[in-house]
């Protein structure tokens, strides 16, 4: 008797009703070419996985990877830069052909290619073969994304000063100076000053410390109102009053600390 023969059989709609091919045979009718997925292949899956798993690991604690620091509101030094795993569409903008006027195909339009272009993969190729050989256009896609991605990510990360970066990503170190934020002065220094001296006065990428320096407030008012050095004049713009204060906030964080 026909095996199933008197029975319903529940359809799977992707396979026609005419169509038996591709119905996979059981495996046992490849003696020798194929093996019972518990336990053998799902061990070996299993095996594969931890030694990766491992390694990644391995990896993270060997060489942690370069992400930017905690974002400092008064650190005005900083330049953004993506973090790395993002360089390659970064660096993609920073060519002719995907930047200016052709802003939107650097921003979307090739990034929205491939990445639509991955959600096409399972109908442009749909071929049987599961070898790379037998998917050459696939394979190739895949390689020439990878490839890109590797390049333009080197390329980006060879122009950065890496050194440069951690000192500026570098929390600012806890202070021991009394910064008084009731002061008279201090909000005239928060609006002004902090931007480049920082929130306790302590110096940044781009000013000196204010702490143990050896002004009058006479000096320091001045210094606010013309500059000095490499600190651009006009910098303070309030009234003689708020500058007085001003002067006198900084003198006093210096004279709490001697
Ligand atoms: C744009 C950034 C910037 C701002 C804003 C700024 N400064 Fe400066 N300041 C500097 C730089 C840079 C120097 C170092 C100048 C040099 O020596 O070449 C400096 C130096 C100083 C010095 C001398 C420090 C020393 O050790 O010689 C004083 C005092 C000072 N600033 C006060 C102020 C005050 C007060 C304010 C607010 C009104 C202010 N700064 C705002 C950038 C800034």
């Amino acid at each position: 008797m026909h095996r199933g023969k008197g029975m319903k059989f529940v359809g799977d709609s992707r396979i026609s009703a005419t169509k038996t091919s591709q119905i996979p045979k059981d495996y046992s009718e490849y003696p020798g070419r194929t093996e019972a997925f518990w336990p053998n292949f799902l061990l070996k899956e299993w095996l594969a996985g931890s030694v990766f798993l491992v390694g990644f690991l391995t990896l993270t604690l060997v060489h942690p990877s370069p992400l930017g620091g905690i974002a400092d509101p008064t650190n005005a030094a900083f330049i953004p830069l993506p973090d790395w795993y993002f360089l390659f569409l970064y660096e993609l903008l920073k060519y002719e052909f995907a930047s200016g006027d052709y802003i939107l195909l650097g921003m979307l339009g090739l990034p929205g290619l491939a990445f639509g272009a991955l959600l096409l993969a399972p109908f442009l190729d749909n071929g049987p073969g599961r070898r790379p050989g037998q998917r050459p256009v696939a394979v190739g896609m895949m390689l020439l994304a990878l490839a890109s991605v590797v390049w333009l990510t080197y390329t980006s990360a060879s122009h950065v000063d890496w050194e440069a970066r951690a000192e500026m990503d570098k929390p600012i170190p806890e202070s021991e100076v009394a910064i008084d934020t009731e002061h008279d002065g201090y909000a005239a220094y928060e609006a002004s000053c902090m931007s480049c001296h920082g929130g306790n006065l302590e110096g940044g990428p781009a000013a000196p410390t204010l702490v143990g320096i050896e002004y009058t407030a006479e000096e320091i008012a001045d210094i606010a109102v013309n500059g000095i050095g490499g600190m651009p004049a006009g910098i303070f713009t309030g009234s003689d009053e708020e500058l007085e204060q001003l002067s006198d906030f900084i003198m006093s964080v210096n004279e709490s600390t001697e």
